[in-house]
């Protein structure tokens, strides 16, 4: 992938954007043995190198992927007998690449995976409270007795509560439509919390993650590269 030498300098915390220009101007940016001119100017990191005062900076470039996770596939790089959400990638991609946090088999929508391991490391972070949005449809009448239990915290069979959650009812009926918005990851947590409320979950999708939000155009099975906004939000 071609790169702009200021977005690198920048990418590499060698200079802001702006100070990247002074460093061209005064010569001390080459690529290879070429002096850079401008900061517009394009290289390919896997085929050249950039130098400052003939230092070289190594750029190493992770992969950030948004993947709208199908139904039927299990998170994980490998496995025996399933279809895994790797399977969705191009495979020369693949390299060192994982999926941030799990979502069930049966579970679909917004699903990180890059090879940053320290970006999904933060993410995960029961300290960081990242917020995880879902939309469920869930049995039973969904009602403000159970937004209070959400936002109270449930019993899960965890040695403490859940954390307050945030439920917002779409539709209520025999069968109801949610938006739940939890900060944890415990395994099966938004099944097991409106389990403990009295409902089960028959469909859920995750539509965001911090400042991540599943990308409208995408279909099941679909994935796309992520802006370099999306990626400096999610850094934050
Ligand atoms: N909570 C669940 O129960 N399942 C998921 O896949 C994600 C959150």
């Amino acid at each position: 992938m071609l790169l702009r030498v200021d977005k690198a300098l920048s990418q590499l915390q060698v200079a802001a954007r702006s100070e990247s220009k002074k460093l061209i101007r005064d010569g001390r940016i080459f690529l290879d043995d070429r002096r850079v001119k401008s900061g517009a100017e394009k290289f390919d990191p896997e085929i050249e190198t950039l130098y400052m005062d003939g230092r070289a900076l190594r750029y190493e470039q992770f992969q950030y992927f948004m993947l709208y996770k199908p139904a039927g596939c299990v998170t994980a790089t490998t496995d025996a007998e399933n279809q895994t959400v790797m399977d969705f990638l191009p495979k020369e991609r693949h390299r060192n690449l994982a999926p941030v946090g799990r979502l069930d088999k049966d579970t679909e929508g917004l699903l990180l995976i890059t090879d940053d391991g320290a970006l999904g490391h933060n993410l995960l972070a029961p300290g960081k409270h990242v917020e995880k949005t879902y939309f469920a449809k869930v049995s039973d009448e969904a009602n403000a007795e159970m937004v209070r239990q959400f936002a109270m915290g449930l019993e899960i069979g965890e040695k403490k509560l859940t954390a307050p959650a945030k439920l917002r009812i779409l539709t209520a009926g025999e069968e109801s439509e949610v938006e739940v918005t939890i900060t944890e990851g415990k395994y099966h947590q938004v099944k097991r919390m409106f389990h403990a409320a009295g409902s089960e979950v028959l469909y859920l999708k995750r539509l965001s993650m911090g400042s991540l939000v599943l990308d409208e155009a995408l279909k099941p099975g679909e994935y796309r590269e992520l802006t370099q906004e999306e990626i400096e939000a999610l850094k934050r």
